[in-house]
């Protein structure tokens, strides 16, 4: 069964990042059951860096420029489809009507007959490029050198040496050094089990030649399975070229089958991160307590502090510094600007802006649609959502700024709200310049404050009020003297 999923309009990719103008195809292998996770969610869709397992595998095959991508789905295909129908519809990086395609393998006989499954969605030009989706790490620059090695015409592997090579297919070799065939780790003899040298799972083979060993395979192994790994003992046996291209980056390579695998690489590949961040100058208190998942630019002077989580698209401009314990996801935060610890700014999909000179926290959080400007101070447990804040204003303590407007130098008190909501519509309070909102005060919209006003504590504001207006809205202070409060009886 087979179904293709039409992206959105989306940026455009070359399609021709293969070697010498050869169109690349990718198949990826995501039909396992990945039982060691213990989990009801499809290995593949499991998070690496903020992002399903299978997102890395599939935004790598597009950033390689492949012409199609084919992706094998077996356990969980429909979440995993979901997901990737998801993916292409909102911003994923395929450009044509075709580009990526879902194949089923029901039920799951092996790596071959994974690949046997893509068959009917391949072309027959060009080379066929075969990757994991349990293995996310892989780097197009590292594709694009198995891809050259195999130049069209020979039959690339990619592999690498390792100190343990237990359970993975070994590279054996002629007296030559070429390689003649993949052993399984479970049909290996004691011999080529002392092999270091091992297969990586990713191959690129002639799309024309691939089809016609893969019609070739049989299951008459240690595991009856049908394994893609036999395909090297065909190319020999036609006379064409076996090429391994090894690697020694182990985390290109790098597998995911268990939580503890999955935490592991993690961390590597965080520790990678911070490393490009800190070689571009950025300052982290401690690279091993950093994680970006997603995009992250900073520019000079910027300073981290320990714990911070960094998700989506951020942009930290010049002399940024962010406190301890801080979540941003999908912000941009201007030059200057202080976050001190425990803030959490979450842009969403509207995205949070905030100015230069700002000193925003401890304990704040901006919303969807926060946009600040320059010299905005928000403090400790307010809350911003859907609003503007112009140069200037101040919302210090306790208070909830949603769907306002807010003009220049605004003084926004402690513990006050705009009331946005009626509980069937939301409403907009417009603050125009030079308001002075006192404490406990409830904005009530959709309302206007009008410029220069002021709003005396506890006033609960329910009309429009005049420009340079002292607005008292609660009861008058009653005051009886010499109150005698009543007394205990006996
Ligand atoms: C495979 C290789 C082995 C290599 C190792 C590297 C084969 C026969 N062996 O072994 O040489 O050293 O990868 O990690 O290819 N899958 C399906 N359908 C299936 C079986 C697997 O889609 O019927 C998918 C899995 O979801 C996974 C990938 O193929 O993404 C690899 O399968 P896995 O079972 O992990 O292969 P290994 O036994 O590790
Ligand atoms: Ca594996």
């Amino acid at each position: 069964m087979s179904s293709s999923i039409s992206p959105g309009s989306h940026q455009t990719l070359s399609a021709d990042a293969g070697s010498a103008g050869q169109p690349v195809d990718v198949v990826v292998m995501a039909a396992g059951k990945g039982t060691r996770m213990k989990s009801r969610l499809p290995k593949v869709l499991h998070r690496l860096a903020g992002r399903p397992l299978l997102g890395h595998v599939v935004g790598t095959a597009a950033a390689l420029g492949a012409r199609k991508v084919v992706v094998v789905t077996g356990h969980g295909a429909m979440e995993v489809e979901a997901f990737l129908q998801a993916t292409a519809v909102t911003g994923g990086p395929f450009s044509s009507e075709n580009a990526l395609a879902c194949v089923r393998q029901e039920p799951q006989l092996g790596t071959g007959h994974a690949v046997q499954q893509a068959v009917p969605e391949l072309h027959d030009d060009g080379v066929v490029l075969v990757l994991s989706g349990d293995v996310p790490l892989i780097q197009p620059d590292t594709l694009r050198r198995l891809v050259a090695a195999s130049g069209g015409s020979k039959l690339a592997l990619l592999g690498m040496t390792l100190a343990d090579p237990t359970g993975y297919g070994r590279l054996v070799r002629d007296a030559a050094g070429g390689v003649t065939a993949i052993v399984e780790h479970k049909d290996a003899s004691e011999a080529q089990r002392a092999v270091r040298e091992v297969y990586s799972g990713m191959m690129a083979a002639p799309a024309k030649k691939l089809k016609d060993w893969l019609a070739r395979l049989d299951n008459r192994n240690a595991q009856n399975e049908f394994y893609l790994t036999d395909v090297v003992k065909f190319a020999v046996a036609d006379g064409v070229g076996v090429a391994a291209h090894l690697i020694d980056d182990g985390l290109q390579v790098a597998g995911i089958n268990s939580p503890a695998q999955l935490a592991e690489l993690e961390r590597a590949w965080q520790l990678r991160q911070a490393a490009a961040l800190m070689d571009a100058g950025v300052r982290l208190a401690d690279p091993a307590r950093f994680d970006q998942r997603g995009r992250l630019t900073c520019g000079q002077d910027v300073a981290i502090d320990v714990n911070c989580v960094f998700e989506g698209d951020v942009a930290l401009g010049d002399n940024v510094t962010v406190g301890a314990n801080c979540v941003i996801a999908n912000a941009t935060i201007g030059a200057h600007t202080v976050v001190q610890p425990f803030t959490h700014i979450d842009g969403g999909t509207l995205g949070v802006a905030v100015g230069a000179d700002n000193l925003i926290g401890p304990f704040a959080r901006l919303r969807p649609g926060a946009a600040l400007g320059d010299a905005v101070h928000i403090g400790n447990f307010v809350e911003v959502k859907n609003s503007t804040l112009a140069h200037g204003a101040k919302a210090n303590h306790l208070a909830y700024l949603g769907d306002a407007t807010v003009g220049e130098n605004v003084n926004f008190g402690a513990g006050s709200i705009t009331a946005n909501y009626d509980g069937a519509n939301k409403h907009r309070t417009v603050i125009e310049a030079d308001v002075h909102v006192g404490s406990n005060c409830v904005l009530v919209a959709p309302v206007t404050i009008g410029a220069g006003g002021t709003v005396g504590g506890g006033s609960t504001v329910t009309k429009n009020t005049a420009p340079g207006a002292l607005t008292v809205a609660r009861g008058k202070p009653v005051s009886v003297p010499n109150w005698q409060r009543p007394l205990k009886k006996r």
